[in-house]
């Protein structure tokens, strides 16, 4: 139980690595703010979990919106009464595409909810941590944030600045209780897919034999980035800020 009387909110929720933050936040005691863009599957989610007695809440919310971010972060202090972790973890992928051909509307869909997202969340919260005498963010960023060959442009520079993001706070605001980290996962087991649409063909030929020839064979489990997110989060890690964690088998080792 080791976020007893502590509040967390969690951004891409309602799927894959949100929603096994969030089940993993629960499991040690934290009061949970469950976001997600996807309504219906918030809401399946959430209202299973209040059913077995969980103290969680959902808020629909686009992270990439600052109106939708003041509301998620105003239903953690008006329901739960604070705020001491924040997640970001919503993101979305890019169809493998090289800058070439990244058209500006598929560049602005990736940034906003990878990058601007975060750092919306991030600049509304940290007053509250500040006022709080603390607090602790945690962003998903990714393998693609250390590495070029990934994926493709627009989700690699978004990860990459999740990074930079996840430095430049732990940086600015450690001296005052805030503790900022990232975790990159390597591959994971949800339904992220590729975008929606078809891949770039050319982009996708060029990464996966790339990936297929440098990643380990076994991808990790949501519930494997999510015990690395919370250990980031907990007193155990007290004095770790500005970390930027593969959790990805060793594939950044190679
Ligand atoms: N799955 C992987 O292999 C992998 C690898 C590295 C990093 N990641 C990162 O992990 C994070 C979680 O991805 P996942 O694999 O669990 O994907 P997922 O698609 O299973 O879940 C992502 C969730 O984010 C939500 N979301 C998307 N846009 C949103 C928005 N604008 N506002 C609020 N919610 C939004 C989706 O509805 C979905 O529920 C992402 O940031 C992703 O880039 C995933």
């Amino acid at each position: 139980m080791r976020f007893e009387q502590q509040v967390a909110l969690v951004t891409g929720a309602a799927s894959g690595i949100g929603r096994a933050i969030v089940q993993r936040f629960l499991a040690d005691g934290a009061a949970v703010v469950a976001v997600d863009v996807v309504e219906a599957a918030l809401h399946t989610l959430v209202e299973g979990l209040q059913a077995d007695g969980a103290k969680v809440t959902g808020c629909v919310a686009n992270v990439a919106l600052d109106a939708d971010v003041t509301s998620m972060l105003a239903t953690a202090t008006s329901t739960f009464g604070r705020l001491d972790i924040l997640c970001n973890n919503a993101g979305i992928m890019d169809l493998m595409t090289p800058a070439a051909d990244v058209s500006l509307e598929l560049w602005e869909r990736v940034m906003s909810v990878n990058l601007y997202g975060p750092f919306l969340a991030c600049r509304q919260a940290i007053p509250i941590f500040l006022e709080q005498g603390g607090g602790n963010i945690v962003n998903t960023s990714s393998e693609a944030g250390l590495r070029g060959g990934a994926a493709g442009t627009a989700y690699t520079v978004s990860k990459h600045g999740v990074v930079g993001l996840t430095r430049s706070i732990a940086f600015h605001y450690g001296e005052r209780g805030i503790r900022c980290n990232a975790v990159c996962p390597g591959g994971v087991a949800t339904a992220i897919g590729i975008g929606g649409a078809a891949p770039h063909e050319a982009g996708l030929a060029r990464v996966m034999p790339f990936v297929q020839a440098s990643a380990p064979s076994r991808i990790s489990q949501p519930e494997e980035i999510a015990a690395a997110i919370a250990f980031l989060a907990s007193k155990d890690a007290s004095n770790i800020n500005g970390a930027i964690l593969p959790v990805d088998g060793g594939w950044f080792a190679a």
